[in-house]
């Protein structure tokens, strides 16, 4: 007889991508936004893991226009299909998180070539998303987004080809990634002409006081 056969991913790591065909037309005017507050004002770099590029400030979602209004609504449904999918592998909790729980704070990031993100992580919240709006088409890795393994002790693993050390997720425009905000993460430069666009928010799940 055999035995009874358990097997746990005991510290998995759900990283999520999502890429929308159909949002031509919302990139180029969250482009157009983005481009017009570069235009209009200095880059706020206050705790900011970057090298170069323009970043608005953390409070994008505040009282934002009718586009931002819709990645913003595309980030919340991820975060919320994000806690699904995970919980029905078994991993975490089943009852569902009401929607008020669910705080998102937003800006918006534009590159240009030889900018970068040295490895940092998302301090004070639960969730990373990155929606990606404008990427040049470079030969990887170049603008390529690295997830570093949380498990550093798994690249002695002994099962042949598992020695992971990084995620690489390479953006497409349309693309929504979201991972947890303790995975450390660094952003590849790139070279030559474009400029990168994206708008990325802290997810953060609290109940209410
Ligand atoms: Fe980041």
């Amino acid at each position: 007889m055999e035995p009874k056969q358990i097997m746990v991913q005991a510290f998995a790591t759900p990283v999520f991508t999502w890429q929308f065909a159909d949002r031509a037309e919302l990139n180029a005017r969250v482009a157009e936004s983005v481009r017009r507050l570069a235009r209009a004002g200095r880059s706020h770099d206050e705790n900011r893991a970057h090298q170069g590029g323009f970043y608005t400030p953390g409070a994008l979602f505040d009282d934002p226009p009718p586009e931002i209004v819709e990645v913003r609504s595309l980030m919340r449904d991820g975060v919320r299909r994000y806690m699904e999918v995970v919980a029905r592998t078994g991993y975490g909790r089943i009852r569902a998180i009401p929607d008020g729980w669910i705080h998102l704070q937003g800006w918006a990031a534009l590159t240009r070539e030889r900018d970068y993100q040295p490895p940092h992580v998302h301090a004070g919240s639960n969730m990373s998303c990155i929606y990606y709006v404008e990427v040049p088409d470079k030969p990887d890795p170049q603008g390529a987004i690295d997830l570093m393994n949380p498990l550093p002790a798994q690249e002695m693993t002994f099962i042949p080809g598992g020695q992971t050390t990084h995620c690489r997720v390479t953006p497409r425009p349309g693309m929504l990634l979201i991972f947890p905000a303790y995975v450390s993460h660094i952003v590849h430069p790139f070279f030559g002409a474009g400029e990168r666009i994206c708008i990325v928010a802290n997810a953060m799940i609290k109940p209410p006081a």
